[in-house]
């Protein structure tokens, strides 16, 4: 049977939410979205031409002609949907907030925006599972990919080669102080010094703590963040590539921060609390300084709704 053709074309606008993976003890596995956010305007075209301009954050990286990566998203999200042969080139727009390479979700935010902007044009082909699993595909692990998706907190997971996660808005009114350093860190290396095998005991560790960060994060349970946002699995490996690593954490837990841990692969350390935000940034860029990083601080909530279309008009 033929499909019928849903395209709605225009100029589609998606805002997405930058992410902050593993959350301590759920490596690859748990994210939180963040109100900050990138967004992306998009037409197709059916000829071979690109018209793409990026602003703000990292905009002087990325490339403008076919080797976008947001190009090369697009066009898996048109294979799969067997439209690759009717459109070959794009018009783009990219605003960007969130900080590049920095454990703050701004590769998955491109990724979920090319994906849902494109979506959309096409009259939404796939449905938000549709969306999540090719982004996985993309992303390499789902933990950024599906709070961008969803919002909130998210817990995720691989089954039968597909991806799935469970996201909810967590029932604490938390805040994150992301202490973002001027340094990067590729989320390659930051992987490249995680061990095969790690002892049963820290195993244990982690997925008692995973499993209460989720029960607290869903009863609203704040007290038991402190011990929930422990972790052994990844951060002991990682910290050494993060000067100051140890200081930052702790200058910020004596500021008044429930929790302190590495957002994503890092570098970014991101603290939990549910006051005293300012003071908690201003002592972690001390302490960042005091081992020789410029860094600063940015206080964010949780970003509730996840990409969305902010406007889908008939033309530019
Ligand atoms: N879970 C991933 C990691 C997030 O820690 O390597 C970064 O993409």
């Amino acid at each position: 049977m033929e499909s019928k053709d849903r395209t709605v074309g225009g100029v589609v606008r998606v805002r997405v939410p930058s992410t902050s993976a593993n959350l301590g003890p759920g490596f690859d596995t748990l994210g939180l979205a963040l109100n900050m956010y990138n967004e992306l305007e998009l037409e197709l075209y059916r000829d071979e031409k690109f018209d793409i301009q990026s602003f703000g954050e990292g905009a002087e990286m990325l490339p403008t002609d076919e080797s976008n990566m947001i190009w090369s998203t697009i066009r898996l999200l048109l294979s799969r949907t067997g439209n690759a042969d009717k459109y070959r080139g794009m018009k783009m727009r990219m605003y960007s907030r969130i900080p590049v390479s920095r454990g703050l979700g701004s590769s998955a935010t491109a990724i979920v925006g090319g994906l849902r902007a494109a979506n959309e044009w096409l009259g939404c082909p796939l449905d938000k599972k549709g969306v999540l699993a090719l982004a996985t595909e993309l992303e390499g692990h789902p933990d950024n990919v599906a709070p961008a998706i969803y919002g909130g907190f998210s817990v995720s997971v691989t089954y039968e080669g597909k991806p799935d996660c469970i996201a909810f808005i967590p029932d604490i009114p938390l805040k994150a102080v992301v202490a973002v350093p001027d340094f990067t860190l590729s989320t390659r290396l930051a992987r490249s010094v995680l061990p095969d095998d790690v002892p049963r005991v820290d195993g244990v560790f982690n997925v008692s703590r995973a499993a209460l960060l989720a029960a607290a994060m869903a009863r609203g349970k704040a007290d038991y963040l402190k011990m929930a946002l422990e972790d052994r699995l990844h951060q002991p490996y990682r910290k050494s590539l993060i000067p100051g690593f140890d200081d930052v954490t702790a200058a910020a837990r004596k500021a008044g921060a429930i929790g302190c841990v590495l957002s994503g692969a890092g570098p970014t350390i991101i603290a939990f609390t549910l006051e005293k935000e300012a003071a908690i940034g201003d002592a972690m860029v001390e302490a960042f300084r005091a081992n020789g990083a410029d860094a600063r601080a940015i206080v964010l909530g949780i970003d509730r709704e996840g990409a969305k279309v902010v406007s889908h008009r008939k033309e530019w």
